[in-house]
């Protein structure tokens, strides 16, 4: 199983994007992310996109007069993310799992896409507990889920739904729907639309 931490370094930050462009997931993913900004960002808003890897957003960002504070463990992702040049985009080296390399981080909004399952539950906890911590209205996560049990997905495993609605609520974190990205493999892959706060 591959080490999220520690893949996406050299050749696989280099050649990231392009080896995806072509995905219907990849596209399906940017309009949903559109949408949702559309829908929710105001100009000035500031935006985590955690992990940001290459920023793949940044120039729909920009478009949208929004400030992206984009973290990422890799600096290699991060330095292809760099090269877009993006003036209000501030890039950080940042463990996502780890509390203390994050505060006094603070956003309106964030992005989190293609993680939550690299990571196990007790993982997903952490991740929910600082995005609720550095978020203050929306958040859109990307996340396979599976009805009764995890299922394996591309070395990657799915969270069962359930437990992800209670372990979100638990922090505060509330589904308000869902753009679906993929089904009907035993699982469902959608960006869910959450709310922050009571
Ligand atoms: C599949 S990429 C997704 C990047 C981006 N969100 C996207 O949708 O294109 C996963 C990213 O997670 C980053 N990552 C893995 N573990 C991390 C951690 N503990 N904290 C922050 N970033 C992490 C990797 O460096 C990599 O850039």
């Amino acid at each position: 199983m591959i080490d999220p931490s520690s893949y996406y370094r050299g050749r696989v930050a280099r050649t990231y994007e392009a080896t995806r462009q072509g995905q219907r997931e990849w596209s399906l993913e940017a309009e949903a992310v559109e949408t949702w900004l559309r829908a929710h960002a105001h100009r000035g808003d500031v935006l985590l996109d955690a992990p940001v890897g290459t920023g793949r957003f940044l120039a729909l960002y920009e478009t949208l007069g929004i400030r992206c504070l984009g973290l990422d463990i890799s600096a290699d992702m991060i330095a292809e993310a760099r090269a877009k040049d993006s003036p209000d985009a501030e890039l950080r080296v940042a463990d996502l799992l780890e509390p203390t390399s994050l505060a006094p981080l603070v956003s309106d909004l964030a992005v989190c896409l293609r993680f939550a399952n690299w990571l196990t539950e007790e993982e997903l906890e952490r991740l929910a507990i600082a995005l609720s911590v550095l978020t203050r209205r929306r958040i859109l996560l990307g996340i396979a889920t599976s009805r009764d049990s995890p299922v394996d997905i591309a070395g990657a495993r799915t969270h069962v739904e359930r437990r992800v609605h209670d372990l979100f609520s638990d922090h505060l974190l509330f589904h308000e729907g869902r753009y679906p990205i993929t089904a009907g493999r035993g699982y469902d892959y959608a960006l869910w639309l959450l709310r922050v706060g009571s």
